[in-house]
C-alpha cells in the first residue's frame, strides 16, 4: 500500500519535473544547437528524478508548496544529470548506456559530452538564482542556496567523491573510507536536496538537524542500493550496464561485505533515516517516510 503510494508520488512529480525540465531547456535557443540536443538529450532521458522529489516532498513537508521548489529541484537535476554524463566518459566508468539509451559521448563525441555537462552545471547556478528571485526568497536565502549547491556538488562533495572513488580503482580501502566515498559522491548531493525544500519553507535549526540524519542515511542507502543493483539488477530495468563496477575494479558494499550484509547496512541506513523525523512538529513525515522505503526496494 506505502508502496504503491510513494510510486505514484514519485510518478507524479517525476512527470512535473520533466516538463518543466523540457520548457526550460527549449529556452536555450542562443546557444550552438548541437550543445543545446547533447545537454536535452540527456537532461529528458528519464531518469527517476529522485533528488527533485526530495526538495519538493521536504518542502511540502513543511508546509511549502510545489511550484516553490520546483526549479531548484530542475537546477539539482541538471548537476546530476551533468554528473552522470562525465561519469560515465571512457576517462571515468566508460559505461555505453545510461537511462536505457547510449551514453552521451556515444551520440555526440567525448568534447560534446564534456561540454554538454559544463552546460548543464552552469545553467544550474542560472535556475537557482531565478527561483529565489521568482520566491521572493530573502537574499540570505538565497545566497545560502547558492553557497550551499557549491558546498555539496564542489570539491569539497560530490566531486571530492568522485575523485576518491577513480583513485581507489583497484585499491584495497577500508568500509570507513568507503563510506565516506558513498556519502560525498552520492550522499552529498541527496542531502543538498533535502536541505533546498527545508531552507525555501523555512525550515528551524533543529528541524534541519533531524533532516541532516535523515538525508545523510538516504544517500548512504541510495548509494549501497546502486552498487547491489551494479550486481543483481537487470540491465533492461536499470538501464545502464550490470557488472561496470567490478570490471572496473570499484570498491563497493557488495564487494566489501557481500550482498547479503550490504542488504542489512541499507536496512539500518533507512531504519535510522525513518527514526531521525518522526515527531517533529514542524514536520509531516509521512511521505518522506514512504519515499525511504520506495529507495530500500527500488529495482532501478
Ligand atoms: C545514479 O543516480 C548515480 C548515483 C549517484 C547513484 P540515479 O540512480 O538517481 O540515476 P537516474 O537519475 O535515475 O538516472
Ligand atoms: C556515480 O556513482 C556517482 C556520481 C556522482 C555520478 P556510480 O558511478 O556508481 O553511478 P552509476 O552506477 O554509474 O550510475
Ligand atoms: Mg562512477
Ligand atoms: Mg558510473
Ligand atoms: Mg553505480
Amino acid at each position: 500500500m506505502i508502496m504503491t503510494e510513494a510510486k505514484t508520488y514519485i510518478k507524479n512529480m517525476a512527470e512535473i519535473v520533466h516538463q518543466e525540465l523540457d520548457v526550460i531547456s527549449k529556452e536555450w535557443t542562443s546557444i550552438p544547437a548541437t550543445l543545446q540536443k547533447a545537454m536535452r538529450y540527456s537532461l529528458l532521458a528519464g531518469g527517476k528524478r529522485v533528488r527533485p522529489v526530495l526538495t519538493i516532498a521536504t518542502a511540502e513537508a513543511l508546509g511549502g508548496s510545489i511550484k516553490m521548489a520546483l526549479p531548484f529541484g530542475c537546477a539539482i537535476e541538471m548537476i546530476h544529470t551533468y554528473s552522470l554524463i562525465h561519469d560515465d566518459l571512457p576517462a571515468m566508468d566508460d559505461d555505453d548506456y545510461r537511462r536505457g539509451k547510449l551514453t552521451n559521448h556515444k551520440v555526440f563525441g567525448e568534447a560534446m559530452a564534456i561540454l554538454a555537462g559544463d552546460g548543464l552545471l552552469t545553467e544550474a547556478f542560472g535556475l537557482i538564482a531565478k527561483g529565489a528571485r521568482e520566491a521572493h526568497l530573502p537574499a540570505a536565502v538565497s545566497l545560502d542556496l547558492i553557497q550551499e549547491a557549491v558546498r555539496y556538488a564542489g570539491t569539497q562533495g560530490m566531486i571530492n567523491g568522485q575523485v576518491q572513488d577513480m583513485e581507489s580503482e583497484s585499491k584495497s580501502i577500508t568500509l570507513d573510507e568507503l563510506e565516506e566515498i558513498h556519502r560525498r559522491k552520492t550522499g552529498d548531493l541527496i542531502t543538498y536536496s533535502i536541505r533546498v525544500g527545508a531552507l525555501i519553507a523555512g525550515a528551524n535549526q533543529e528541524t534541519l538537524e533531524a533532516l541532516m540524519t535523515f538525508s545523510y542515511q538516504l544517500g548512504l542507502a541510495f548509494q549501497i542500493q546502486d552498487d547491489i543493483l551494479d550486481v543483481v539488477g537487470d540491465q533492461e530495468i536499470i538501464g545502464k550496464p550490470v557488472g561496470s563496477d567490478e570490471h572496473n575494479k570499484k570498491a563497493t558494499y557488495p564487494s566489501l561485505l557481500g550482498l547479503d550484509e550490504s542488504r542489512k547496512r541499507l536496512q539500518d541506513c533507512i531504519h535510522i533515516a525513518r527514526e531521525s523525523i518522526l515527531n517533529r512538529e514542524d514536520l509531516d513525515p509521512t511521505r518522506l517516510l514512504e519515499l525511504a522505503d520506495y529507495l530500500l526496494l527500488r529495482d532501478r
